[in-house]
């Protein structure tokens, strides 16, 4: 069958904004609901996108956004496990076998988003779950495509923009977990992973890693953070057991920057055993991250410039 018509759960997230543009540029239709509209403007102005308010954790609304489309793409995810609907169980693994219940009535394709490492026995909740989520997507017997991430970098990531501002407030950053491995990943790169996927019916019941052709330590991307922004600040990797101490204090403030359970996911390197799929080159950071991290302060400019003369 044909998919024209793709619903895209957390489509007003980071990574969601820009599959949906991707998905509209390519003509198909894209339902997005959300729990606030507000929050999804951006994705209003797209031509073909249509974004309702919806609770997707009550079936009935489920089956109602769903009814429209052809495929189905899962991106609902949270980083923090939070109470209700934003726990990490509500939000990956029984938001998921809901979604599954609904394709297998509807016969759509499902592309699921997973994050690299995830593991019933791996170190952290947000991987275990994870990882609970991909074996109810596997087992479902749906045309289901599983897709896992290592970080995701972009103009409005929550990773690179996390570090630039800590850089710009603080003299020195004390920093956990420096020694963790990533391979970060840009999102339209993981975007057209997802729009890949959903075109090629050889992708259906395999799961992909998805890296960015580099691998660093948490402290060399602070460090290049540092260097792009014009805030070469020092950076003071903690040992193991202050970066442990550090996230347990972080928890206790009202706007989770990292939780002790986000560390004990750093307990294994996020990199990738082979190249990128889909035949797609993925985008070094240092091509694009200039273009929105070197934007404040008189020196920020060069980067910026030279990033748009191409050299
Ligand atoms: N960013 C990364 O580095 C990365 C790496 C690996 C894997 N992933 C996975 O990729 C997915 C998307 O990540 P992202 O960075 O784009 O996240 P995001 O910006 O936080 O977007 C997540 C979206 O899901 C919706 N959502 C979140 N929690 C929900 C809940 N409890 N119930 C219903 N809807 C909820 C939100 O929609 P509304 O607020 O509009 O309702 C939001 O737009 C997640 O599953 C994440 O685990 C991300």
């Amino acid at each position: 069958v044909e998919i024209t018509h793709v619903c895209v759960l957390g489509g007003s997230g980071f990574i969601g904004r820009h599959l949906c543009q991707q998905l509209t540029a390519q003509g198909y239709s894209v339902t997005v609901p959300t729990r606030n509209r507000e929050r999804a403007k951006s994705l209003i102005l797209l031509p073909t996108v249509d974004v309702v308010t919806a609770n997707v954790h009550d079936p009935v609304d489920l089956a109602e956004v769903l009814r429209p489309a052809d495929a189905v793409i899962n991106l609902i995810g949270v980083l923090h496990d939070g109470s209700g609907p934003g726990s990490f169980r509500a939000a990956h693994v029984e938001l998921a076998r809901k979604v599954i219940a609904e394709c297998r009535r509807r016969h759509c394709r499902l592309v699921h988003m997973s994050a690299l490492n995830a593991d019933p026995r791996g170190p952290s909740e947000y991987l275990r779950t994870k990882a609970e989520a991909e074996k109810l997507v596997a087992d479902s017997g749906l045309d289901a495509t599983i897709l896992r991430p290592s970080v995701v970098f972009g103009r409005e990531d929550r990773f690179l923009n996390l570090f630039a501002r800590l850089l710009r407030m603080l003299p020195v950053l004390p920093l956990g977990s420096p020694g963790a491995r990533f391979q970060p990943v840009y999102v339209e790169d993981v975007a057209a992973a997802f729009v890949f996927s959903l075109r090629d019916p050889q992708t259906i019941g395999r799961s992909y890693d998805l890296c960015g052709p580099t691998v660093y330590t948490l402290q060399e991307l602070v460090e290049y953070v540092g260097r792009i922004t014009g805030h070469p600040r020092p950076v003071l990797g903690l040992s193991d057991r202050l970066s442990l101490l550090q996230a347990a204090a972080m928890e206790l403030l009202p706007i989770k920057v990292i939780t002790r359970d986000n560390y004990y996911s750093m307990k294994v390197d996020s990199v990738c055993k082979g190249a990128f799929p889909f035949g797609i080159k993925p985008t070094p950071l240092e091509a694009v991250a200039p273009r929105w991290l070197a934007r404040s302060g008189p020196r920020a400019r060069y980067p910026r410039l030279r990033d748009h003369a191409g050299r």
